[in-house]
């Protein structure tokens, strides 16, 4: 089975975009109030981690826990992680991606990460031999998911039982609490892997017209 080939150069900026340097980094997507992010980069000062989080209370709960914690090696982006990754990020930039207990989507299962087009061009952004972590605490989610890595993106992964004392995020900490089984699945990207977009360069703030010519953004 193929999948649509996603649309990147239709994307336009997120609002107030800065562009990234093309250094090594992490990266959280959906990261809520920012308990991972500000506990990863406070075990990792080595890794510089970008925290993306697009719901504007959460973002904001999470920039004021970092202002108070002081991290250097996070950066805190409040956009929709889609556009701003095709903006910012390079071809085999990212050692790790974070995706922890996302939004389900129970109605709208082309939305759900490994079933949408988009996995595609994040995957290109992921350096070789490095992981996108998925974690759920739908047991059907990590499922489909599964199917998804065999049958769709053909990579291997490692599914992990989460002990019941991990308290990474907000929500893992209150599934774990309600004793639901929370799992996840550690991805990783093989030597010889490719992807349609692997000299795709990031956009910066521009978008192309409809023959295709990039132009500068004006910010809305
Ligand atoms: C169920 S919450 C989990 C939050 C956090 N990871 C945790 O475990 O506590 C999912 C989060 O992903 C965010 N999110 C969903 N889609 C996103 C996107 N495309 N870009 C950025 N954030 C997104 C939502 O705003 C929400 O805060």
């Amino acid at each position: 089975m193929l999948i649509r080939q996603f649309q990147a150069l239709r994307m336009h900026a997120p609002r107030q975009f800065k562009p990234v340097s093309s250094d090594s980094i992490c990266v959280e997507i959906g990261a809520g109030k920012g308990k991972h992010a500000l506990l990863f980069s406070s075990i990792n000062p080595e890794k510089k981690l970008f925290a993306i989080e697009r719901t504007r209370e959460k973002f904001d709960a999470m920039s004021k826990q970092h202002l108070l914690e002081g991290q250097k090696n996070l950066e805190t982006i409040h956009a929709d992680a889609i556009p701003w990754i095709v903006h910012a990020l390079y071809p085999k930039q990212v050692q790790q991606f974070f995706i922890l207990y996302p939004n389900p989507e129970p109605h709208n299962p082309a939305q759900r990460w490994l079933n949408m087009p988009f996995f595609e061009f994040l995957l290109s952004r992921l350096a070789v031999h490095g992981t996108v972590t998925l974690a759920s605490n739908i047991p059907e989610y990590i499922e489909e998911a599964e199917q998804q890595l065999k049958n769709v993106w053909k990579l291997p992964f490692e599914k992990q039982k989460i002990q019941s004392d991990s308290a990474r995020t907000h929500f893992e900490i209150k599934y774990l609490e309600r004793g639901e089984l929370c799992q996840q699945l550690v991805i990783r990207k093989p030597e010889d892997y490719q992807t349609r977009f692997d000299d795709f360069m990031p956009l910066q703030g521009k978008t192309a017209d409809l023959d295709g010519t990039l132009e500068h953004q004006h910010e809305q």
